[in-house]
Parts: C-alpha cells; structure tokens; sequence
C-alpha cells in the first residue's frame, strides 16, 4: 500500500460509509472515529471471525464480557498507574504537545536513515543485479556512518528511558538540534512523564478516593476474573479466557487514521498455564496466531518482531508486524506475562488467585500467555490490503477504472446486492423485491434500483459486495437470474431458488478455516 493509496483508503472510508471523525460536525474529535454502515458491517465480521477460531474452536478457551471500569486497585496492581507513562516534551512557541522518544526517532529516520537509503538505492541501480545489500551496508564507508550514527542515537535514547534519566533524552533533542515541526524552533519546556491512563470520576465519592480510570486493555477484567471463570466452567489448565472491548489512552501523538486512537477496541485472550510450560505455549500463539491472518492478508505483508528488551512482568514477547503504507508497525502482541498480573492481585487483594492442579495435587498461580490484537488496526489492515483500483471492460466494451474492496466474501459488509435491470418496470422490481425479501433473513443484502446497472456494479464493488443478482426479463420467464461475481467479474444464470444456497456457500465463514 503506497502513501497516495492510503489518501485514497481514508477517504474511500469516508465517501462510502465505513468510517467518520467523531463529531464531525463541531470540527472532530482528535484521534476518535465511528465507524458507519459499512464499517461497522466489516468491524463485527472480523470480530466474528476472532470469536470463532479463539473460542468456538477452542474447548478450552470461554468468552467473558467484562465492564470497562473496575476497582481502581487494578490499575496500581498491574502497574499502569505508576508505570503506564510516555515521555513528554512540549514547545514554547506553539504549545504543542510531542512524545519526546518519537521526536528523536522521527530526526533518525528522517536525518539519518534516509540518507543510508539513497546511497543503497543509488548503488542498487549502479550495479544492477550484481548488487549486494548486505555487504555494502558493512563496507561503504558513509552507509556504515550513517547506520553506526542511528545505532548511537537510539543507543543513547533507549538507555536514557530505561534510566528515566529525562533529563538526557531532552540533552539529545537540544544536542541533534530538533526543531517543533510546527513552530520551527527550539524552545522545549523539560522532558516529563505523563501517564496514559484517563480518568474519571465517581459520583458519590468525592477526591482521590472516588477516582476511576477507564481501562488501558481489557486484559486486566480477565486476570480478576481468572478464578470465577475457571470454577463456573469447570476448565482444567491448560485453558484461556478471551475478550474483545474498548480501550483507552491518551495518546500524546495520535495520528496515522484509525492506527493509534484514543478510544479503541482490543481482542484479547489469556492462556493459563503450568509454571515451566509458557514457553511452549508462546511458540504455539505465535504461529496459530500468524496464521490466523494468512487466512486474509498476504504472507509477504506480515512479519514477527520479536522483543529484545522485554518488559519487567515479561520473559518473552514478540508483535505480529502489518506492512502498513508507513512501514512495517505493529498488529498484534503476544507476550510470555508469566505470573505477574495474578500474584500482583493475588497481593493487593488478599485474596487467593490459585489453581488447585489434580494432576500434582498442588496450588499455583498459573502463568499467562497473552494475545492481544488492536481491532481498529486490523480493520485498517484489511481494508488497506483489499482496497484496489483497477482497469475492466464496462457494458460497451470499453476499459474502465474500478475501485474495488477485494476483501474475503466471509468479511464483506453485504454479501448479494438485489438488482432490477429497470428501475421503472414493475414486474422486474416486484419480483426482485420479493428475492430480497426471501433472502434477507439468511445474510445482509441490498436493493439497489437507482441509476444504470453499470454504476450500480461499481457501488457495490466499491464497499465490496462479493455478488450481484440482476433480474431481467427472461427472469420472468424461467425463473433464472444472473449472479456477478465481484473479483472475475464472472456472470452465470442460476436458478432463483439456488441462490441462497450459493451465497451462503460462498460468504461462509468457514472458508477463512479451510
Ligand atoms: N494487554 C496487552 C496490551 O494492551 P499493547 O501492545 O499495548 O498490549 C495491544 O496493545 C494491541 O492493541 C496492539 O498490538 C495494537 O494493535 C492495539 N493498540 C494499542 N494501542 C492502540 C491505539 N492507541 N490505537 C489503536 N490500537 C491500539
């Protein structure tokens, strides 16, 4: 997905009903979306496929729906209060607000890494095919500057965050001479953390004692809900408990569209295991993982990251990257929590968080294997890699361009759109009224009579309807009507009885399983 496609992508959401700015009309809130028809059609299907193959296909993985606030121990148990921070800097001369790590990053990618870039891509055309990547990186002279600078900056910055030595990370944004992108000058207030967390309040208790967070990730509902769900469905380790919800940050840079929100939904799942056993249960999620989204994206577009520095509560953790129009970036998580999250409950609480295990006759706190994808990213993921444009032969003959959603018919918002030739023919819009009607209970259709049947096939490939069933005046006669299939633009004559018998064949969501 190129940088022009991506224009296109946002504002293809918007024209057609899958995405809007959240109170567009007091000029948008910043960070925040609602999805529309569509997109919310598209949103539930990539849902649904989650729920599946996590918890209908797994025994031993069972759906929990817990609320978004919860006791505001939960938040310091896990850490989030004291730790959920990015680090912030603003500039005088434009009040804006940067998150100071990414304003270093950005000056490595822009100043630095770029530069590396050219030169390769320079060398790459002096010698052709002969052209060796990985050996000129280790003997050009300037590549290898370029590269050792950008290893000694983020050196620098990394060390720095983990120190908390703020002040440092302000010393490297003064010493690279890092200018606001807005203002153009360098008039930086100091570093400072700023936690992530919003906060409210609640009604009947006034000060800090009545203060609510709303939730970061809805992993934490599961971790203390881990014995209630484990007692009530008798699950024996080891076995998961799964969610999807929203989420919030205050995210201080939010921006690449629905990539980084400020409110967002998470599909989350928990996997309980024995002590000594996460490690193989990690390799399992990682690739079971992966696979589930070969089922929609190219292999080419996805990539593990695993974590070198891996965080206090984890001993191991990789990301599942997207092939996003700005890079590589981050889809899905899979951390290796160990015990963490459930002794620090277990301590704050009081209350016991173990698993008798009959096997050894013995209580533990189990460990945790986590997957955690972003539903909002995966949305951007699957409409980025379906959205197309392309050249075919409209009604005369002639090439014409398309846009086409090529997403998999199982997630597609409307399965079969209804279509009269003639808009003004009575017998042609009663009869595909009355096919509409006998379908609609099965999957979600749409009547469309307005405007000449080209432009119709080209609505419905735009929001991607993966068929088209036009009723004609032979259909009067012999009952046949002609389904459109969206990406051969293949057209046979079935019978109108056979047709949602070989819709529901082909929209199913077991072909994603296949
Ligand atoms: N419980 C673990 C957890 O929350 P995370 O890496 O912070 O881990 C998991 O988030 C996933 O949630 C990410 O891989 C990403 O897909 C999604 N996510 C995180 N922050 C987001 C944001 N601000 N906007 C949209 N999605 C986000």
């Amino acid at each position: 997905m190129s940088d022009d496609l991506f224009k296109k992508l946002v504002s293809h959401c918007k024209e057609y009903g899958f995405i809007f700015q959240s109170s567009e009309v007091y000029d948008g809130l910043a960070a925040v979306y609602d999805y529309g028809p569509y997109g919310s059609e598209l949103k539930n299907n990539i849902k649904k496929y989650w729920w599946m193959s996590m918890v209908q296909m797994h025994e031993n993985i069972v759906g929990i729906d817990s609320a978004i606030f919860m006791h505001p121990k939960t938040w310091k148990a896990s850490g989030h209060v004291d730790a959920f921070n990015d680090p912030m800097i603003d500039n005088k001369d434009s009040n804006k607000r940067y998150r100071a790590d990414q304003l270093v990053e950005e000056y490595v990618e822009r100043k630095v890494m770029k530069k590396a870039d050219k030169e390769i891509e320079k060398a790459r055309k002096r010698f052709g095919d002969a052209f060796n990547e990985e050996e000129y990186k280790t003997t050009n002279p300037r590549v290898m500057g370029y590269l050792e600078k950008s290893k000694t900056i983020l050196t620098r910055l990394n060390t720095s965050l983990t120190n908390e030595d703020l002040e440092d990370v302000k010393n490297l944004i003064e010493e690279l001479e890092i200018a606001c992108p807005e203002s153009g000058s360098r008039n930086w207030t100091d570093v400072r953390q700023f936690n992530l967390m919003f906060n409210t309040q609640l009604g009947t208790i006034a000060g800090e004692a009545g203060k609510l967070y709303l939730r970061p990730e809805t992993a934490q509902g599961i971790f203390v809900n881990f014995l209630n769900v484990q007692k009530t469905t008798r699950q024996k380790i080891p076995f998961g408990i799964a969610q999807i919800g929203k989420a919030f940050r205050n995210e201080i840079v939010a921006r690449q569209f629905i990539f980084r929100m400020r409110e967002f939904e998470q599909m989350e799942m928990q996997f309980f295991v024995k002590p000594g056993e996460q490690q193989k249960w990690y390799e399992y999620w990682k690739e079971a993982r992966l696979k589930w989204h070969t089922a929609i994206h190219p292999t080419e577009s996805l990539k593990f990251h695993d974590h070198e520095k891996l965080a206090h509560y984890a001993d191991a953790a990789a990301d599942i990257e997207f092939k996003f129009p700005f890079g590589f970036r981050e889809l899905e998580g899979i951390h290796s929590r160990t015990d963490f999250d459930l002794s620090a409950h277990q301590d704050l609480s009081g209350r016991k968080l173990q698993y008798f295990d009959p096997e050894i006759n013995e209580n533990y706190v189990p460990y945790v294997v986590e997957t955690s994808i972003g539903l909002d990213r995966m949305f951007l993921a699957t409409m980025g890699n379906a959205l197309q444009e392309e050249t075919v032969p409209d009604a005369d003959g002639k090439d014409s361009t398309r846009t086409v959603l090529k997403v998999h018919p199982a997630l597609a918002p409307i399965k079969c759109a209804v279509l009269p030739l003639l808009k003004n023919k009575e017998e042609l819009t009663g009869k595909a009224r009355e096919i509409f009607n006998s379908l609609k209970s099965s999957f979600n259709c749409q009547y469309d009579e307005k405007d000449a049947i080209g432009r119709r096939y080209r609505r419905q490939d735009a929001i991607g309807t993966p068929f088209c069933i036009t009723i004609d005046f032979e259909s009067l006669e012999d009952n046949m009507v002609t389904i459109r299939e969206r990406d051969s633009l293949k057209q046979e004559r079935i019978a109108i009885s056979d047709i949602e018998k070989v819709v529901s064949e082909r929209v199913d969501m077991k072909l994603l399983f296949a």
